[in-house]
């Protein structure tokens, strides 16, 4: 088969610079990152794309209209950066942005998209998140991404494109259709659990927009970060969440089919975020072939619950269903399934086997309903098997 054609048949999985290092970003860490994917299992366990977000350049083009990187950043420049990246198996990407400027005052690509993709090719990028920063209001979003995508398309070299315009001017409507492999569909993400809460709750009615080969994109994950990041915005010291937020952040993110872009700084990760961004079960979920989104239950009784407890259910190609029951809010609750709300009457004779995502357990054979107590902030996700 065309290998061209499988660039973003799954959603991307990576590590992204901006979260933790904002506009602090070198070479040495990016060649740290890389080796950490290989040493601390990121890599095996899916992990691909390393991407170096905003500020990377200088702030004009050269007299020939380039792009030029920052030699103080990247003394030995960006071709070796991404040879060095490759040589270990892993893929590069890089940031620009469809305005004059992108969103940190560096040159964006407007009037220059089809230079700037040939020169991403020449340089060995695999992946160009492109923001949408300094649009000139005349211009239409949706015609600058085509414009790109089609530059992309035709550099000679396969780029996943990742468009990045935060979920502004209907995007579902014309994204797919732009030849983009993933899109932005919220605001920045910050290290706190309001965030993270608040992005989840604006995609749930959106489920259906998402897919292969054009993922929603629900921003990196703040998975590990603890307030570390060196932007008052995204995190500072009085942001950071528990471990058991950072838990249900992933698994929301992974029920969602949105792509897995880590933005913590994993050479110093400690082992509980280690093991939720490397557990196998809510990666293959994530990464199920078939791309389906995720459709929301509401639990019975619906007056007792609010729009923060909820289930998602994802259908997978083996015919297993994967099934997260998602306590957004501030109290424990018990979220009752009814398994006739997943097409399953009793009357079928089957019943569900259920596999604890988390604690990697059978939770044993269920027929009918299974209600199970998930405390605040906290979720359970299961792999439900049909059995006679
Ligand atoms: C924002 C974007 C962030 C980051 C930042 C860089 O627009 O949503 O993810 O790329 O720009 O300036």
């Amino acid at each position: 088969m065309d290998s061209h054609k499988l660039l973003g048949l799954r959603p991307a999985m990576g590590w992204n610079s901006w979260n933790t290092f904002t506009w602090d970003i070198n070479e040495q860490l990016i060649r740290d990152v890389a080796d950490r994917f290989v040493s601390e299992g990121y890599k095996d366990a899916g992990y691909e794309y390393i991407v170096i977000d905003d500020c990377w350049s200088l702030k004009e083009r050269d007299s020939e209209g380039n792009l030029v990187h920052d030699p103080i950043k990247f003394p030995s420049g960006i071709r070796a950066l991404a040879d060095y990246i490759h040589e270990k198996g892993l893929k590069f990407g890089m940031y620009s942005c469809v305005g004059t400027h992108t969103c940190a005052g560096f040159p964006g690509s407007f009037e220059h998209e089809f230079q700037d993709a040939q020169l991403l090719a020449e340089w060995g990028v695999d992946y160009l998140k492109y923001d949408y920063c300094f649009k000139p209001r005349s211009m239409s979003g949706e015609l600058l991404y085509k414009r790109m995508s089609l530059a992309l398309k035709n550099c000679g070299r396969d780029i996943l494109f990742s468009a990045c315009n935060w979920g502004e001017d209907n995007v579902y409507q014309w994204i797919r259709e732009s030849g983009a492999h993933m899109y932005r569909s919220t605001g920045d993400i910050q290290d706190n659990w309001d965030s993270i809460k608040s992005l989840t709750l604006s995609q749930l009615d959106k489920t259906c927009y998402t897919g292969s080969f054009c993922h929603n994109d629900m921003d990196m994950l703040v998975v590990g970060m603890y307030g570390g990041s060196n932007d008052g915005f995204i995190g500072s010291k009085i942001g950071g969440c528990s471990d058991n937020e950072y838990k249900t952040h992933f698994a929301l993110w992974c029920m969602m089919g949105s792509p897995l872009m880590i933005g913590c700084d994993i050479r110093n990760a400690n082992d509980v975020t280690k093991d939720i961004l490397l557990n196998p079960e809510l990666i293959k979920i994530n990464q199920d072939v078939e791309g389906r989104g995720a459709y929301r239950i509401k639990p019975e009784p619906q007056w007792f619950h609010s729009d923060d407890v909820f289930m998602l259910v994802k259908v997978l190609t083996d015919g297993d269903l994967a099934i997260g029951f998602f306590n957004l809010s501030d109290t424990q609750r018990e979220i009752s399934l009814q398994f006739w709300d997943l097409g399953l009457p009793y009357a079928s004779g089957f019943s569900l086997e259920l596999y604890d995502c988390w604690e990697y357990k059978e939770l044993g054979k269920f027929k009918e309903r299974f209600a199970p107590t998930v405390p605040a902030r906290d979720c359970l996700v299961v792999r439900a098997k049909l059995v006679k």
